[in-house]
């Protein structure tokens, strides 16, 4: 297998977990980042998904190296924590900017060479908050509950034509988004976490490569929790 993927946010944390896991079972993988030194071992691209230009840029150089992205992986998102009185229209339009409608430019453009091949994995990475609310995390659980709607539009959509779009939404997941939580907050989340942990971002990684694999050809449309059992219900 060494299908063209890309991974969105690949440079760190669950993103670069995502883009080891597809490179260890022989894929081309590409990542975006935006500044500094990409890790080694990828075509890196560098990518703000809030511009056009730039994932218009980063497609041409994928395809010109690996060919037509095959399996799409849209990690990329931020966060801006506020109560709703103090959160501003800033607050909440830069995260959606970032988290839905940058997924919505990946994909678009990602779809374009999928439905000329008849085929293709996209996968988006949601999160427990989009299904659950989160007090101080309504701009982020907006962008990501929209982002469920977004899949299972296009799992209709596009289904036709063999390509495939589902939703990972991992619970707390030990990377730099969250270890910027106090131990207060951390100790709280835990105790709502069946399996009182949080998850390894390879753990995050593993059901993202079993939805772009051959065994999952007839799933779409779903949203798979990897959330330690926080979410259920929801
Ligand atoms: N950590 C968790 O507990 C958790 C739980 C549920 C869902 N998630 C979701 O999982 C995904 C990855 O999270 P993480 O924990 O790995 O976060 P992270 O360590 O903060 O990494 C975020 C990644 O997104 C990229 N990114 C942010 N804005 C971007 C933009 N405008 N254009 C291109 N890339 C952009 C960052 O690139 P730069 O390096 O350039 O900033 C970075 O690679 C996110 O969608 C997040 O919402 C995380």
């Amino acid at each position: 297998m060494s299908r063209s993927v890309l991974v969105t946010g690949g440079n760190r944390g669950i993103g670069l977990a995502i883009a080891h896991a597809f490179a260890e079972a022989g894929d081309k993988v590409a990542i975006t980042y935006r500044s500094g030194e990409p890790p080694a071992g990828f075509l890196a691209v560098k990518c703000d998904i809030t511009d056009s230009e730039q994932v218009e840029q980063a497609y041409k150089e994928i395809e010109e190296k690996h060919g037509a992205v095959e399996v799409l992986v849209a990690n990329a998102g931020v966060t801006r924590d506020q109560l709703l009185l103090r959160m501003s229209e800033e607050d909440f339009t830069s995260v959606v900017e970032t988290n839905l409608t940058g997924t919505f430019r990946v994909v678009k453009r990602a779809s374009k060479g999928m439905l000329r091949a008849r085929k293709g994995r996209v996968v988006l990475i949601s999160s427990v908050v989009g299904l659950m609310g989160s007090p101080g995390q309504a701009n982020y659980a907006a962008s990501k509950a929209g982002l469920v709607g977004f899949a299972r539009s296009l799992a209709r959509e596009l289904g036709s034509r063999n390509i495939t779009v589902n939703v990972v939404a991992p619970g707390f997941v030990d990377t730099d988004m969250t270890r910027v939580l106090t131990d207060e907050q951390r100790a709280g989340i835990v105790g709502n976490v069946p399996l009182g942990r949080y998850a390894q971002p390879e753990e995050i990684a593993a059901s993202v490569r079993f939805l772009a694999s051959e065994d999952a050809a007839y799933i779409t449309g779903a949203v798979i929790p990897v959330d330690g059992g926080m979410g259920m219900g929801h």
